[in-house]
């Protein structure tokens, strides 16, 4: 079976620093796959490489089969790869619900420039685009924040509101990375919920995290890098008793 998303021997140097090195990772529709490593494995670079944010100096990226536009983020969204950031990247004097708007104009005929032409076509796009952005927002329970500052939310908030943005993109795959950084328990438990509801419609997701122990309660499998390198792949259950991957963690201080 073909994977949604299969990247083939991954390399990238920044000047002497060999951030990753031939590293592969396969990603099967609708499947959940984590990717742990210690700081500066290089798990954010591959999620850079993989969504064109950055060109890789080795390795081919196949997506449903055929090569995924490089270099080229838009058109990746476009594709399908949507991905959310380690810091958060909303736009912080908007209101939540035209956060979530625009990640709609990724796929709209007319665009964001189309709207300011405001044609009796573009108009009922935008009406359908309001309605469908208060959708999303309902569905990750943000619904009574619509009309807030998006700067002013409390943080997991936000990074429910960068999930619903990249949800309204339509994704076929979406990239979280460290989506529960700073979290407390009863936080990560329900962005867990939240996951598994997002692959529930059929969308596939990756996701960087450091906790082992939360990525593998919701993951089919997981890649661990280290020192830009693949150390294992594996189910939760044989990475977690994986002897290189303790040592690694061990050996390391995570944030
Ligand atoms: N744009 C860049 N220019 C130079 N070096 C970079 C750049 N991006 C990443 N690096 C380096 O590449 C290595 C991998 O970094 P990366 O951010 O991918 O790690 P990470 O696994 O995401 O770490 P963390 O868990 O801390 O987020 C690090 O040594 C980092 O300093
Ligand atoms: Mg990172």
């Amino acid at each position: 079976m073909t994977a949604l998303l299969d990247a083939q021997q991954i390399s990238k140097h920044f000047g002497g620093v060999q951030a990753l090195q031939q590293v592969s990772l396969q990603v099967p529709a609708g499947a959940i796959i984590g990717l742990i490593g210690p700081n500066g494995a290089g798990k954010t670079t591959l999620f850079n490489v993989l969504t064109g944010m950055v060109r890789q100096d080795g390795g081919s990226i196949l997506w449903r089969g055929a090569p995924l536009p490089v270099g080229e983020p838009h058109r990746v969204a476009q594709a399908g790869l949507v991905r959310t950031f380690q810091n958060i990247r909303l736009f912080p004097q908007m209101t939540v619900l035209e956060n979530v708007m625009v990640g709609f104009h990724v796929r709209t005929r007319a665009g964001v420039l189309g709207a300011w032409f405001q044609s009796a076509a573009v108009r009922r796009e935008e009406q359908e685009i309001h309605d469908r952005s208060h959708e999303w927002l309902a569905w990750v329970g943000l619904e009574a924040m619509a009309h807030r500052e998006a700067g002013t939310l409390p943080y997991g908030a936000q990074r429910r509101l960068e999930m619903a943005r990249a949800l309204a993109t339509q994704p076929a795959l979406l990239a979280l990375d460290e989506p529960v950084a700073g979290m407390n328990t009863v936080e990560r438990q329900s962005m867990a919920q939240l996951i598994a509801r997002i692959r529930e419609r059929g969308i596939a997701l990756l996701i960087i995290e450091h906790d082992v122990r939360w990525i593998a309660q919701l993951c089919d499998r997981i890649t661990v890098l280290d020192y830009g390198r693949c150390l294992a792949e594996g189910t939760p259950a044989e990475i977690q008793a994986d002897a290189r991957v303790i040592e690694a963690y061990l050996g390391h201080k995570s944030s």
